[in-house]
């Protein structure tokens, strides 16, 4: 069994972790952009490449002789490259590239679930032209002044902005609208929801949809959900596969609304999805509401997700390109994880820690580290990059316990590095559950 990993980050590792547990023990090709320890200690072959050079990827899948591929970021997954390995016979675990624009596309993402009745979006404007009258008037008279305006397309996670945040007066808010449409000829503008958020991630394969367990991420970069948004500081899933905060309805109505868009996305693209559906989700007065889909796993969520997997990660993935996933293939531990990141001191205001040399203690039992932007020196040190270090995973019966594992290990890491304690504290989930109290 040869398995093709297009991958970066600590995503990346906890995929090959996964992969090599597997029964087949498959040899892995892995292209990642950078020289990411994790994934090389792993793989059998590995390049560090440019993840968007598809002839480069397409040339060393057929010489491996792959019969599976698997890809982690979103950025080749809506260029295209999982129609381009089919073409060469490689199954691949990811969208093609019109299913892939459920996440390439918020505009496309709205209007899906608009044309198929899925009641889950907040109230939304496409806009395709600068007329500036029409967006100030749509946000004060429509949105009463609170506005999302969204990118329409991809920017590494950069192209969301929102009243109050990023954003400060509606014309601020108009004139980031026009850029959007100057750069990418579209913009979407949304209502803003309050409350708080969750992933509920699918194993997709057309019409047939698996969950995994739900988990909450931290955007902010400090202690108490302050300061700057980044990629995600850690994330946190409770033994039962929900989260405190989160009713039984509002998780039913979650995973109905992957099913509905999964079967809307066979409607209208007129092919199955066959790869992870992630549902970024939000509880608010109203119910649960969509505030995103992604066409791949999260970075942190699989950190937490995929360490709980029981079942065999290869068999689940050829179920996903053959057509035959069922709840039968996929079964989940019943336990509680905390992943926190450790990141260099500064981030995400300054890279310039970038190179300072950091050391991990040893996994323990129910824990694990898994590389992000760190490399490996020739001497063997490990070294910072400028972003997310690595992400630490403690695995318990509770959320306290596993949280006190994590931070076993976060507190072992030597270098100029941080990282939020309060991730997997009963104070912040509590602050979860009082907002939900509240509405
Ligand atoms: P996205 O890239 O769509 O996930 O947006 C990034 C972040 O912006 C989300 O995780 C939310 O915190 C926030 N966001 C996006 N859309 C909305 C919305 N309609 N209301 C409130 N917050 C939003
Ligand atoms: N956890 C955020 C993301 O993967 O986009």
């Amino acid at each position: 069994m040869q398995v093709l990993l297009v991958a970066s980050s600590a995503r990346g590792h906890a995929i090959a972790a996964a992969l090599k547990h597997s029964r087949h023990n498959p040899a892995i090709l892995a292209i990642t952009p950078s020289n990411n320890p994790g994934i090389s200690d792993i793989a059998s072959e590995h390049h560090v490449h440019d993840i968007m050079d598809s002839a480069f990827i397409l040339e060393k899948a057929s010489l491996f002789g792959c019969d599976l591929a698997i890809i982690g970021p979103e950025d080749p997954i809506v260029c295209g490259i999982a129609d381009q390995l089919e073409t060469i016979g490689i199954p691949t675990v990811a969208p093609q590239k019109s299913l892939a624009r459920i996440e390439g596309s918020k505009g496309f993402t709205r209007e899906l679930l608009a044309k198929y009745e899925i009641d889950a979006s907040p109230k939304y404007k496409v806009f395709t032209s600068i007329q500036g009258s029409d967006l100030y008037n749509y946000i004060e008279q429509d949105l009463d002044g609170e506005v999302v305006v969204k990118y329409d397309g991809l920017k590494g996670g950069k192209g969301v902005k929102v009243s109050g945040d990023h954003l400060d007066s509606i014309d601020e808010a108009v004139s980031y609208a026009e850029e959007c449409i100057a750069e990418g000829g579209s913009v979407v503008l949304e209502e803003k929801l309050i409350g708080p958020e969750f992933s509920l991630i699918s194993f997709v394969s057309g019409t047939q949809v698996v969950d995994t367990p739900v988990v909450q991420d931290h955007k902010r970069a400090y202690e108490g959900d302050t300061g700057p948004n980044t990629g995600g500081m850690g994330t946190v899933s409770d033994a039962g596969h929900s989260l405190p905060f989160i009713s039984e309805s509002h998780l039913a109505r979650a995973k109905e609304i992957n099913r509905l868009v999964a079967q809307a996305l066979l409607t209208e693209c007129g092919e199955p999805y066959n790869g992870f559906l992630y549902g970024g989700f939000i509880v608010t007065k109203t119910g649960v509401k969509l505030i995103e889909y992604n066409c791949r796993f999260g970075d942190p969520e699989v950190l937490n997700i995929l360490p709980l997997l029981e079942t065999d990660f290869v068999d689940l993935c050829q179920c996903i390109c053959d057509g035959t996933l069922s709840e039968d293939n996929v079964r989940f531990r019943h336990a509680a994880t905390v992943c926190r990141y450790i990141t260099p001191e500064r981030y995400p205001v300054s890279k310039d820690q970038k190179g300072a040399p950091v050391t991990f203690p040893e996994p323990s039992e129910d824990t694990h580290i898994f590389y992000g932007d760190i490399s490996r020196e020739t001497d063997g040190t490990l070294a910072l990059g400028g972003s997310r270090t690595a992400g630490i995973v403690g695995i318990g019966q509770t959320m306290e316990e596993a949280a006190a594992k994590a931070d076993t290990l976060c507190q072992q890491v030597q270098g100029p590095v941080r990282y939020r304690s309060d991730i997997g504290s009963d104070a912040l989930m509590q602050q979860r559950v009082d907002l939900v109290r509240s509405f």
